[in-house]
């Protein structure tokens, strides 16, 4: 089933320059990007986007690492895109993703973990419509 999901390269792989060979691994498995958009996120969006986490010990870390800089938004499309853009992102924590996956080749971090993925329809279509409000 065709699909869409959100795909933030977060601000460490912006600033270690990653850009590039994120999207190739995207690219390269045959999704196709729908809309792409350079900015930096702010503290309010980030609640939002974070909603379900805003509670979380982690979060007040995640937070500061997520509005340091600027990240790329993505609307990705495919086949199953959800799940198949979660399988090359690999684990969350960087340092125990598989080799192979975005994290596991390029990560050693749980924080700096260079890529965001929507996690089932339902956070794609919310998140789609937070960052691309035209497009959701
Ligand atoms: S949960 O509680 O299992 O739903 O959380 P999880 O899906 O593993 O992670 C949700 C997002 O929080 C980030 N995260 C962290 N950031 C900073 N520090 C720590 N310790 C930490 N643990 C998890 C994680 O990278 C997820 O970010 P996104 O942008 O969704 O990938």
């Amino acid at each position: 089933m065709s699909q869409q999901t959100l795909v933030l390269i977060k601000p460490d792989a912006v600033a270690r320059g990653l850009v590039g060979e994120v999207l190739s691994r995207l690219e390269r498995k045959g999704l196709t990007i729908e809309a792409m958009r350079l900015r930096t996120m702010d503290g309010e969006l980030a609640d939002a986007h974070y909603a379900d986490h805003v509670e979380k010990p982690f979060y007040p870390p995640l937070k500061e690492f997520m509005t340091s800089g600027p990240l790329v938004s993505l609307i990705v499309s495919g086949d199953e895109a959800i799940a198949i853009v979660r399988l090359l992102a690999g684990a969350t924590d960087g340092r125990k993703a598989a080799p192979g996956t975005i994290r596991g080749d390029l990560s050693s971090s749980n924080r700096e973990n260079l890529i965001h993925a929507s996690d089932s329809e339902d956070s794609a279509k919310r998140e789609i419509g937070l960052w691309f409000p035209d497009r959701g």
